[in-house]
């Protein structure tokens, strides 16, 4: 029952994301480790089991460059990720046109490397106010991907 949140940001928005939902898959019974990316070893170890990976969207909806990084090393290390299970929420703001557009681009890059995706796509607005309807989003997309999970 294990699962693993990787996060990469740049102001701390997806690193509170990642805690929120940590919060809420604990409160669920799962064990949940979270994990800043620019904290992982490298060369990485295998990348398997339950993962959670969260990054913003920067530039013209593309991934942060944290999550570039990340994503670049994983391919330069030709890791294979077929032994993981993934789920992605992707942070933006709903005045860009590519709103959460590293969600997308997050997803191609870990399918390309045989990660098994869930979908959806979580895309969390910053903008949003209303702090009730965050955290209910968040309730029912961690119970959605958690139905796909192993335990
Ligand atoms: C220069 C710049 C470009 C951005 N580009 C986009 C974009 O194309 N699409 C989008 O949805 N959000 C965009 N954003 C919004 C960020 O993704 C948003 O502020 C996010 O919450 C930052 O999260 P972080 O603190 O985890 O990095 C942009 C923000 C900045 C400052």
């Amino acid at each position: 029952m294990n699962i693993s949140i990787l996060y990469a940001t740049l102001t701390g928005y997806s690193e509170s994301v990642a805690m929120d939902l940590s919060g809420i898959l604990k409160d669920m019974g799962w064990e949940v480790t979270m994990t800043d990316v620019t904290q992982l070893a490298k060369p990485h170890a295998p990348l398997e089991g339950n993962i959670i990976f969260g990054c913003s969207t920067y530039g013209d909806g593309d991934l942060n460059d944290i999550a570039e990084e990340f994503i670049e090393s994983l391919r330069s290390a030709k890791l294979d990720l077929s032994h993981a299970n993934m789920a992605i929420f992707a942070l933006g703001e709903s005045i860009y046109p590519d709103f959460c557009g590293a969600g997308q681009l997050a997803k191609e890059a870990f399918e390309s490397l045989n990660a098994q995706v869930i979908e959806p796509i979580m895309s969390i607005d910053t903008l949003e106010l209303d702090q009730e309807k965050k955290k209910q989003d968040l309730l029912s997309w961690a119970t959605h991907i958690t139905t796909a999970f192993d335990v």
